[in-house]
């Protein structure tokens, strides 16, 4: 995409689409926001939009639809089976991920699912550059096991590595041998890599990957939730790719892979999800699951509506202009944190700004949920959601143990077209004064921990009284201010 340069030399992240719709929002008072924190458990998922003033928790279904999505959902075309709308979302999958069989799901994780019920069998091993939370959890429910095989590059929060999502080559080699092809139904790359601050891999890295797949005869499974921004990066940061399109990139990605499934409340700035590929046996393999767990072949659990935003945002991501608009403003997000002090992950990557709680929160003991803890005072001082992705969002081991994450981070997420410069701005200045008075952000321990996927449901409470510190503090410097 074209560079548009500021006569005065700043670096803004100028938005290319006007705002027809709008959504107001509130800032409801500090007071307010302790009693809504109570409310939720202190579990930023456990909070209400009515209390939320930036809802940065994630850009899944979140992000701004075109006035061309719109339009599409009003000729969707309702029938149980055989529907116009199935059809143009088929050919959309063609023409955008190049694979003619389509199966359709209700979101990216019900496509794990159907892929897991069919593939893994108890005692496999699926190899991937990074788990995604669904993902393991459905791989684990059916017997799975999974190992992550990132380089070590990856797991440095700053860092000016272009690609930290890369698979470990000469681990990927290992791990083979000692599990033998034969217990390996697939190797997954996820594109983005979301759980590691949305970082990308390359395109020189997937041929590899493909190139040990195909010696060892083992499929490759690609996760194109986050397939654009991928391809995005790779444009700005894959010499070989720097004057492809975002077309030509995105199908180099997926002609290297087996099957591609995707959540479409990323990839397509909309709600659904599916799996696609051009092998007839895959498709056959994974056909009778659908109706079974989501719907008809021609619907998967999806409104026809939402089918025909699918199949519109799908040909959007052909549009770097609109694709680059949440990695751009996140860019501007993490530099601007980082020129003030606060430790944000880096490179800047993409769905979101991930800030390193770790670092900010020395104190506060990892079996007190260091990230968690920090979206939860992070909201109180700012009214804005972002999520934990720590290890409150991992899941215990077979013998209840909790594991630890490699990182503990806040993700505050930047949905596409959604978000203005100046709440960015805001966002910046909150996290500023969050970092200058972390000492008063203290721990909390769960009340309520469901078995599976706890970060969703689970409740806390804090450890001792540092909110009304926080509060306390917050008063001094702001006064009167929301
Ligand atoms: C990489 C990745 N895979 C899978 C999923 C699951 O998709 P969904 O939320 O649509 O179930 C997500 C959702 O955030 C994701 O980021």
């Amino acid at each position: 995409m074209q560079e548009i340069k500021f006569f005065s030399g700043e670096n803004i992240p100028l938005e290319l689409h006007k705002v027809r719709v709008v959504q107001k929002l509130n800032l409801v008072p500090i007071e307010r926001r302790l009693e809504a924190l109570k409310e939720g458990g202190f579990n930023t998922f456990g909070l209400q939009t009515t209390d939320i003033f930036l809802d940065m928790i994630t850009d899944s279904g979140t992000n701004a639809m075109s006035d061309n999505q719109l339009a599409a959902m009003m000729r969707a075309d309702d029938a149980y089976a055989g529907s116009q709308s199935f059809v143009r979302m088929q050919k959309a999958v063609e023409d955008v991920l190049g694979k003619k069989y389509l199966l359709p799901a209700h979101q990216g994780r019900a496509a794990e699912n159907i892929i897991s019920c069919a593939y893994i069998k108890k005692g496999n091993l699926v190899p991937m550059n990074y788990h995604f939370t669904t993902t393991l959890a459905h791989i684990t429910q059916y017997g799975g096991r999974i190992v992550e095989l990132l380089y070590d590059e990856a797991y440095k929060t700053t860092s000016s590595h272009p690609f930290k999502g890369n698979m470990n080559l000469e681990k990927l080699e290992e791990v083979i041998k000692m599990e033998g092809a034969s217990n390996i139904p697939f190797i997954r790359m996820e594109a983005s890599t979301n759980l590691i601050g949305g970082q990308p891999f390359s395109i020189q890295n997937l041929r590899e990957v493909r190139a040990i797949a195909d010696k060892h005869g083992i499929c490759l499974v690609l996760d194109a939730s986050l397939l654009g921004e991928n391809a995005y990066l790779v444009k700005q940061r894959e010499a070989e790719f720097a004057n492809t399109s975002m077309a030509e990139i995105i199908h180099t990605m997926t002609s290297l892979c087996d099957l591609v499934y995707f959540s479409a409340r990323k990839l397509s700035s909309s709600r659904g999800g599916g799996i696609c590929t051009n092998d007839e046996k895959i498709y056959k393999e994974l056909a009778p699951l659908i109706p079974l767990f989501e719907g008809f072949l021609t619907y998967g659990g999806m409104s026809v509506r939402e089918i025909e935003a699918i199949a519109v945002g799908l040909y959007e991501t052909w549009d770097d202009s609109m694709i680059c608009q949440s990695p751009r403003f996140i860019e501007y997000l993490v530099n601007s944190a980082v020129e003030k002090g606060v430790p944000m992950v880096t490179p800047p990557g993409v769905l979101g700004a991930h800030v390193n709680t770790r670092k900010i929160c020395k104190h506060i003991p990892r079996t007190q949920y260091i990230a968690g803890s920090f979206a939860a005072a992070f909201y109180l001082i700012s009214g804005v959601r972002g999520m934990e992705r720590g290890s409150l969002s991992n899941q215990r081991d077979e013998y209840g143990n909790e594991t630890y994450a490699d990182m503990e981070l806040l993700r505050l997420a930047v949905p596409r077209r959604v978000f203005t410069l100046s709440q960015i701005k805001y966002v910046v200045d909150r996290l500023d004064w969050l970092t200058r008075n972390a000492k008063l952000v203290g721990g909390l321990k769960f009340v309520y921990e469901p078995p599976v996927l706890r970060f969703f449901m689970g409740r806390l409470e804090p450890i001792g009284d540092w909110t009304e510190k926080l509060i306390a503090k917050f008063k001094e410097d702001f006064g009167d201010s929301l």
